[in-house]
């Protein structure tokens, strides 16, 4: 199809779209919730006519969503910006470098003046990267319908402050970039010509503490029904009796439009898909109790997903069905015996995220997101705050599927701003509907487990705060009785957990189920004796802290857990956690070119950092880990709150010859003994005291480096770290040889400098250039240099620490692909994919 202007109008992809005859009332799932992410037209700027159904937009970029545009290159010719090697990718993290261009790829720190979209408004805290405004313009056309069927769409999530119009039609707006939101279009519709949906994005002046992304960054859906239906997220299911031989299940729905006699079919189907219980009541019930005989219990352990068909049926006839995902579990806290799961005792192994996907930006692709919960469970984290604000669907549901436990906070900000433009000033006209919405889309989760109604709130033990905080945890129980209610309380700003003469301040905590406590480790036990009955949680912590950290909660039923701040590199923030060795002041963030918050245990290509070798040992994932601290040469080292060391798992430190090097033996063991090339450098044996942690000063000289812990004169684990010879090859791993054919799956691979023998070189800094072939695309390449400013969409990157990351996204084709990796003077790699 041509509109007159000549742009292609997208034909709605799904079977009804086929359907050229007219459909009778007989509608199936497969109307609900399809994809509309394909084939929009998007423009940075704005224009008075950018929502006429007539306005041309064929000269706009072509795009398919999920979709960031502060992730994306800022000048036109960013080809060579990656090729040049300069100070920043080579020095030290804890030096001062001289500044690379300060407008590369998406950076921009030039001084910027309010309104101006040019420069970052955000500065340090949003990574130096730009907001401004955009829009994106869908056309398509609709199937056959029948008269009355009701045609709804609906936004994941839009960065920020939405405003929607079908056919010119304004549908109306929504701030908040995190809550989901929709519009009936069916009053707006034309049936049998060109329907023009636009949306403008305004990111605009200072509005986040972090990196947000702009633009429509999560998926968009479409559904059909008839006038007989479920309301969006009108199903909800809770399981209130769980036991080994039995279960209950509850559904409950809002249906709109129903005439006597619509009955609610309710079948629950197993993890394995066979119907195990059924009912069958009048809709107008809007309720119905099922029993499921000797459930599998979904548990981080077995994360198992029961499913529930609910379906309406008018004089015998399907009008409308949904099907929901759910697990069965019974989740109970309290201060005697903690957290239990189906009456196990959990702790909460947590850490908080952000939600972007590192080098995509925040594009909530399904594949990013998933990939997102892998790397944390690898490492052990069984639980994760979605800080400062609801996640995506996909990162939800790859919760569910991984048994991933989630607290989902809602806010940041209530009515007291962070900064001018946030969400203080949506919050008295918004704070109702985007609860409703993080209630309706995510209350049927089993992976989330309690809710958080703010972060750090500036006002939380006013007066006004306190009632805001009664406010907010009266409405979610009204909207969700069966999940505990949390928030994070920090004790920085004047406005203690613990009053500052020492007496603990109920006031803040007084509504919630669960006392959060963001950075106050020291106060736990005090509070603890003053207050037995409280349930307390480390919503945030020091990375630091970590052996501290768990050695109280693991013997301390009434704090359930602990948050680490956070458990992935995220960017924005910039450079919060560092170490420094300029001799400057140390500041809570960094200058330009610092715009990664560097604070995680993961970084931004999926790799571990040395605070998370620390905890592998702390949670027992490994008996010990051996890194050793960057060579000083006489400076100072500082660290900042949220930082660490500069540590590497490296024996190659060319220069330190003869020099003491501060080799780290992370471990548990009682004892642990340190040799170079075969002769004993350190020994030592360990106490609770050593903090899991022991050091060594050892003359470097090139070789073997070998860690040995002991537990009662037996050897229990045994780390190795050789010198590497000088760069000779490339290795590429991938995480997955097979990938779906579908815009929504990506394939990481990761690129290796290696030594002629297969060692990688920890430092080395290459300029590496990706090819593909095949139905696949370059969604991201680059790699986890905090500071390493640069393009993350070209098909040239650079090394940091040895390594770099391409992730490739399927183009909806089938098919075999390859992908191959090549640098001046090195073996190049390839590695070959299966698409479909
Ligand atoms: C906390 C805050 C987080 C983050 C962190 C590190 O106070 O809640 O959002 O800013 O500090 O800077």
């Amino acid at each position: 199809m041509k509109l007159s202007s000549g742009v292609a109008l997208a034909t709605l992809a799904g079977p009804w779209a086929r359907a050229e005859t007219p459909r009778s009332a007989t509608l199936s799932a497969d109307l609900r919730d399809q994809p509309f992410d394909a084939d929009w037209q998007f423009s940075l700027g704005d224009g008075d006519d950018f929502a006429q159904p007539a306005f041309d937009d064929q000269a706009w970029r072509r795009i398919d969503l999920p979709h960031d545009w502060s992730i994306e290159d800022r000048l036109a010719d960013q080809s060579l910006v990656n090729a040049e090697i300069r100070d920043v990718d080579t020095a030290p993290i804890g030096q001062t470098v001289k500044a690379p261009p300060r407008a590369i790829g998406p950076f921009n720190a030039e001084f910027s003046i309010l309104g101006d979209s040019i420069a970052s408004e955000g500065g340090a805290q949003t990574g130096f990267t730009v907001g401004g405004m955009g829009w994106y313009r869908k056309h398509f056309r609709l199937p056959a319908l029948v008269p009355d069927a009701r045609v709804e769409i609906l936004f994941d999530g839009v960065y920020m402050n939405a405003e929607v119009w079908l056919n010119g039609v304004q549908l109306g707006n929504h701030p908040y970039g995190y809550t989901p939101f929709g519009f009936d279009l069916t009053p707006h519709l034309d049936h049998t010509g060109d329907n023009v949906l636009a949306v403008r994005v305004a990111n605009l002046g200072r509005n986040s503490r972090w990196y947000s992304g702009s633009g429509i960054y999560r998926h968009v859906r479409l559904s059909i029904t008839g006038p007989v239906r479920f309301e969006r997220w009108g199903v909800r299911l809770s399981t209130p009796s769980v036991s080994a031989s039995t279960a209950s299940v509850q559904v409950r729905t809002v249906v709109a439009g129903p005439v006597p006699g619509t009955m609610l079919v309710t079948r629950i189907k197993d993890p394995a898909g066979k119907v195990v219980a059924e009912t069958r009541v009048p809709a107008s019930d809007g309720q119905a109790l099922l029993s499921v005989n000797a459930p599998r219990l979904w548990s981080p352990a077995t994360p198992q997903l029961y499913h529930a068909e609910c379906e309406l049926l008018l004089a015998g006839q399907l009008v409308d069905r949904m099907v929901t995902p759910f697990g069965i579990r019974h989740v109970e806290i309290d201060a005697a015996q903690g957290l239990r799961i189906n009456g196990e005792p959990h702790k909460l192994r947590g850490g908080c995220v952000h939600h972007d996907n590192g080098l995509l930006g925040a594009a909530a692709l399904d594949r990013a997101e998933g990939r997102k919960v892998e790397l944390l469970k690898a490492r052990g984290f069984n639980a994760v705050r979605t800080s400062h604000n609801p996640p995506s669907p996909a990162f939800l549901d790859a919760c569910d599927r991984l048994g991933m436990l989630v607290l989902e906070e809602a806010f940041d900000t209530w009515r007291v701003g962070k900064n001018v433009d946030d969400y203080n000033i949506y919050f008295d006209g918004w704070w109702r509907k985007d609860l409703a919405a993080m209630v309706g889309r995510d209350g049927n989760h089993p992976s989330v487990i309690m809710w958080s109604i703010g972060n750090e709130i500036a006002d939380k033990h006013k007066p006004q705060g306190i009632a805001t905080a009664k406010m907010l945890r009266d409405e979610l129980r009204r909207l969700d009785p069966t999940r505990p209610i949390t928030e994070a309380i920090d004790g920085v700003a004047g406005a203690p957990v613990t009053r500052p003469d020492g007496t603990p301040d109920q006031d803040a905590t007084q509504f919630l189920d669960v006392a959060g406590y963001n950075y106050k480790l020291r106060d736990y036990e005090r509070d603890h004796a003053k207050f037995p009955q409280r349930v307390m949680l480390g919503t945030e912590s020091l990375p630091a802290d970590v052996d501290a950290i768990w050695r109280l909660t693991d013997r301390s039923p009434w704090l359930i857990g602990d948050f680490v701040w956070t458990a992935m590199d995220y960017l924005g923030e910039s450079g919060i956690g560092k170490s420094d060795t300029s001799g400057n002041p140390l500041e809570f963030s960094s200058k330009y070119p610092w715009f990664n918050a560097n604070c995680g245990d993961i970084d931004v290509i999926g790799q571990q950092k040395p605070q998370s070798l620390a905890r592998d040992v702390v949670w027992g994932l490994s008996p010990l880990e051996l890194s050793v601290h960057r060579p000083l040469d006489g400076q100072i080292e500082r660290v900042s709150m949220w930082g660490w060391r500069d540590e590497l798992r490296s024996w190659t430190w060319p220069g330190a010859e003869g020099k003491a090097v501060n080799v780290i033996v992370y471990t548990r063991a009682d004892r642990v003994e340190l040799t170079l090339n075969g002769k004993i450098v350190g020994e030592k044996a360990m106490t609770d005291t050593d903090k899991s942690t022991a050091q060594f000063a050892v003359a470097y000289a090139p070789g073997t480096l070998t860690a040995t812990a002991f537990r009662n004169g037996r050897a229990i684990g045994k780390r190795v770290l050789e010198t590497a010879g000088p760069a000779a090859a490339l290795r590429l791993q991938i995480d997955r040889a097979q990938v779906r054919a579908d815009r929504g799956d990506l394939c990481y691979v990761t690129a290796d400098i290696l030594d002629s023998a297969g060692r990688p070189v920890p430092d080395a800094v290459h300029v590496l250039d990706v090819k593909l072939i095949g139905p696949v695309e370059l969604a991201a390449f680059g790699n986890a240099n905090p500071r390493g400013v640069g393009s993350f969409r070209q098909a040239v990157a650079k090394t940091w620490h040895g390594k770099a990351l391409a992730i490739v996204r399927p183009t909806g084709e089938r098919g075999a692909a390859a992908v191959t990796v090549s640098s001046a003077g090195l073996a190049p790699a390839m590695a070959r994919l299966r698409i479909g």
